[in-house]
């Protein structure tokens, strides 16, 4: 149910592709009456990813959009808490002097991997909203996969072997996942993991998608290397390229994703010792996957 065109004064247009849409002549800094801010919503559930291009957004009132939509989340991760607003985390590659790397460093190695934010919690995040502050000339795009279009696109017999299925999905096998650092023993106890269904059925649109990415460990009642092959087999086909969209980041862009239909990941393909990326992050607490 994309958006085709524009349809009201907002200036809501679909995105090339398969989903997303772009919302022209609205200042998210500004005072959003309830109207506008019900039909930013309303695109929201029907798009899975919003953009705004051009803002202009401190942090409190980046915060002030966030919790139009619910609840703020802090992040689990403790070096993502932010200094001055903790539920802002700056995702950067600046170190705390403001001074570039002398090398690439991955802050957190996790965001190159295929993921959908905190899914290792029992009650994962709905959205994560992230404004691009400074971005390199070219690389550092975002890429976006829409589990909704990947569940609907499986044979009907995949789709009747994993109904019902469970995945664990696992901060700590995260880490590992992707080569972080482990987690703490706080961490770890505060996110034990945790089974999902494999097959999610969205809260506000009753849509079905997948869910699963780089936090998922194994599926439950499977062999564990079986349930990680399957796992492995689902994730490549949901993150074919006629699933995605990648977004090119221009200064300014304020994108809002559904982390209940959708999986994505940052690209490390620009030169961190001579370009900065700077976005600021907040996140949306969302309800248990059901
Ligand atoms: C995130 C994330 C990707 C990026 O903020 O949750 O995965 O491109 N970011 O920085
Ligand atoms: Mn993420």
């Amino acid at each position: 149910m994309a958006l085709t065109a524009e349809h009201d004064s907002l200036g809501i247009a679909a995105l090339d592709g398969a989903f997303g849409a772009a919302v022209a002549g609205v200042d998210l800094g500004g005072t959003l009456a309830d109207a506008e801010f019900a039909t930013i919503r309303d695109a929201f559930l029907a798009s899975q990813i919003l953009v705004f291009r051009g803002q202009q957004l401190d942090k409190p009132a980046q915060i002030r959009f966030t919790e139009r939509f619910g609840e703020l989340e802090l992040p689990l991760n403790r070096d993502y808490l932010g200094a001055d607003y903790p539920a802002l985390h700056v995702v950067t590659n600046l170190d705390t002097e403001g001074r570039l790397k002398d090398r690439k460093v991955l802050a957190n190695p996790g965001n190159y991997f295929w993921h959908t934010d905190a899914s290792y919690m029992a009650v994962p995040a709905m959205a994560t909203l992230l404004y691009a502050v400074q971005v390199p000339p070219a690389g550092g795009d975002t890429a976006f996969a829409n589990l909704h279009l990947a569940y609907e696109a499986l044979p009907e017999t995949t789709k009747a072997r994993i109904d019902g299925m469970k995945a664990v999905h696992s901060w700590a096998q995260s880490r590992i996942n992707s080569g972080s650092r482990p987690a703490t023993e706080e961490e770890a106890r505060s996110a034990p993991p945790v089974a999902h269904p494999l097959v999610r059925t969205h809260p506000d649109t009753g849509r079905k998608a997948l869910y699963l990415g780089n936090h998922t460990s194994h599926i439950e009642g499977l062999p564990v290397e079986e349930g990680r092959a399957l796992l492995g087999e689902l994730l490549a086909h949901a993150t074919a390229p006629r699933f995605v969209y990648r977004h090119r980041w221009q200064p300014g862009d304020l994108v809002m994703w559904d982390n209940r239909c959708l999986v994505h990941r940052a690209s490390d393909d620009f030169d961190f010792t001579t370009h900065a990326r700077v976005l600021h992050r907040t996140v949306l607490r969302g309800t248990v996957p059901v």
